[in-house]
């Protein structure tokens, strides 16, 4: 009898084991965990292009090269080399490969192919050596290929997507303005919450659709231009061309970028609309005229500060006070958004104040709009955990402070009390300050 129950004992542990290894150990198809989402897997490998070679945006730049050098400018081309990214990156909690699938995108582009998931976790992808990996085009992060290259399944050739048409390229070629519109959806449109380290929280597309608009993200990111698409010496006509600089909040990855945002098209997406003293109260009305989506968009870390102060007639401030726009998350124990003021398409925001005590000594008010990417107490952490960072760009994060800029002034006006007038300065002359601020 005892022996039986021995037998039986053994029998189902055996059992218990097999099914623990089996499920911890299978390897789960990556399909099979994030079903339909187009992150969830980079774009297949693409062979070279007839006519270009190596699909980087380095060939495709020898000969659109206005286009190529306007792209190089933007964060699309900064994404892979943007520091906040790497510090992110670097976290333990951060699933890299699900992070590089949508900040460098293409098969090419990766050192490895993750083949499946073991037991189905997302932290134990099972990677292969990528026979394909081309570095250079790695560091190009969202690069042309992204949005304008595909690989045809039947012939296996690499073909280039266009929006014009009746134009005579050298490479293979297929019209569709449509996929081109619609791939930033891809990316600047998901909700989905992993873990606490990666929360997508975009709903750039959503809240442009419920605008009800024709715009699309290109009509204000990739503003018309007239121009021939290739270099000069290749002869071609002017066409209705699009600036590829994708310029959004006005807070570039460097700050050699900022002498270019305004020719790439920068415009805030806020117009100070309203900037009064009446009666001992001030009345500042904020409106969202340039925008297509709510602002601050995307990134749930960003905002707008609002900043007013007062000065006496020595130049002294004497008053001060501040508000915020954006959202406020918490992140732990799970990450939930609490609250959001942000300003919708077309809708408003007002600031109504009544300073007190010393308002008779004031003189003149200042009012900023400050857009806040970064703040300081973010970056003197990532600073603090910097040695989890792997070289080349362990060294850049220590310098966050000075490499990295973490605001800009996009709105700035002052209003004199006495003659009760209000003047704003020029964008041109608020974009030269902001390349030389440092910090929020
Ligand atoms: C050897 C020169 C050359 C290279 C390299 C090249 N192109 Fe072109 N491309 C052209 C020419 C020429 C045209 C047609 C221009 C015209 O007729 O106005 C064109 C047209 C285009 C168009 C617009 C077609 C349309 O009708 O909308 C796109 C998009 C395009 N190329 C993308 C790329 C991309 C992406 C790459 C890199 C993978 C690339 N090209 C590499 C020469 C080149
Ligand atoms: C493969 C994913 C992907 C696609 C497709 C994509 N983007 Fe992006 N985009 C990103 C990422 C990632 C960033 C941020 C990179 C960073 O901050 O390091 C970004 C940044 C931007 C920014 C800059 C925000 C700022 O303030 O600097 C704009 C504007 C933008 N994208 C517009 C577009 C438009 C318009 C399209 C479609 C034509 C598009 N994107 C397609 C991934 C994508
Ligand atoms: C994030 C997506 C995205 C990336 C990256 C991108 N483009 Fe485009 N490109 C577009 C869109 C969208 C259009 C078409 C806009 C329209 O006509 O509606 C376009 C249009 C073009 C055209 C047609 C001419 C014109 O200016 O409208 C050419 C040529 C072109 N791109 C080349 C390039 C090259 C070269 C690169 C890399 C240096 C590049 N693109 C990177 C989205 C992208
Ligand atoms: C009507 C014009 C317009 C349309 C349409 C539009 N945008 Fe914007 N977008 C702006 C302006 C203006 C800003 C700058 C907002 C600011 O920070 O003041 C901006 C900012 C951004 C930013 C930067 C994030 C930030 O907080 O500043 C991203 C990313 C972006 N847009 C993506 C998109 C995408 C994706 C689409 C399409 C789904 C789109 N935009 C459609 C005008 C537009
Ligand atoms: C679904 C695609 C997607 C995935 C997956 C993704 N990102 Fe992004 N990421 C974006 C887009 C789009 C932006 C630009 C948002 C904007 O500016 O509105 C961005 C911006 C960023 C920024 C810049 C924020 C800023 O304010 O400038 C950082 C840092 C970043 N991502 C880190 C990560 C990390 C780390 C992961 C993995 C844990 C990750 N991302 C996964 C699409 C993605």
């Amino acid at each position: 009898m005892k022996r039986k129950i021995f037998i039986l004992l053994i029998f189902f542990f055996t059992i218990i084991i097999g099914l623990y290894v089996y499920k911890n150990r299978r390897e789960v198809a990556i399909e099979e965990v994030f079903p339909g989402k187009i992150w969830a897997k980079p774009i297949p490998t693409l062979p070279d292009v007839k006519g270009v070679g190596a699909p980087t945006a380095k060939n495709c730049g020898n000969c659109h090269s206005e286009i190529y050098e306007e792209w190089k400018l933007s964060t699309h081309a900064n994404a892979l080399s943007d520091i906040q990214f790497q510090s992110e990156l670097a976290k333990p909690s951060s699933p890299k490969w699900i992070c590089l699938n949508c900040h460098i995108p293409i098969q090419n582009q990766r050192e490895t192919i993750i083949t499946s998931l073991r037991g189905g976790d997302y932290f134990q992808p099972i990677e292969i050596q990528n026979p394909n990996f081309n570095p250079e085009m790695k560091e190009e992060a969202i690069t042309c290929a992204t949005c304008h290259v595909r690989v045809d399944e039947k012939t296996n050739q690499s073909y280039v997507i266009g929006a014009h048409g009746g134009t005579s390229p050298p490479h293979p070629m297929k019209i569709n303005r449509d996929f081109l519109n619609n791939r930033c959806q891809d990316c600047h449109n998901e909700t989905y919450t992993l873990n606490q380290s990666l929360v997508c929280s975009f709903q750039t597309g959503t809240e442009l659709q419920n605008t009800n608009s024709q715009n699309t993200c290109a009509t204000c990111h990739l503003p018309e231009v007239r121009r021939s698409f290739v270099k000069l010496s290749l002869n071609r006509p002017v066409r209705t061309s699009h600036r590829h600089g994708f310029i959004g909040g006005g807070v570039p990855k460097k700050f050699d970028l900022y002498k270019d945002q305004i020719r790439l098209g920068y415009k805030p997406g806020i117009i100070l609309s309203e900037f009064k003293l009446e009666k001992g109260t001030i009345s500042i009305r904020l409106q969202n005229k340039n925008a297509g989506h709510h602002v601050t968009t995307g990134d749930p870390e960003r905002f707008y500060l609002l900043i007013l102060e007062g000065f006496d007639s020595f130049g002294k401030i004497i008053f001060q006070n501040e508000t915020k726009i954006g959202q406020d998350w918490e992140w732990s124990p799970q990450a939930k958004k609490v609250n959001d003021n942000r300003i919708p398409s077309g809708g408003e925001f007002s600031w109504i104040q009544k300073p007190k005590n010393e308002s008779n000594s004031i003189v003149k008010y200042r009012f900023q709009a400050i857009h806040v990417r970064l703040k300081n107490i973010t970056s003197d952490f990532m600073i603090q955990s910097a040695n989890q960072v792997p070289d080349p760009y362990q060294q850049k994060v220590k310098q966050i402070k000075t490499l990295y800029p973490h605001s800009s002034i996009i709105i700035e006006s002052t209003f004199v009390i006495k003659d009760k007038s209000r003047k704003d300065t020029t964008l041109e002359a608020l974009f030269n300050t902001n390349a030389k601020r440092r910090g929020e």
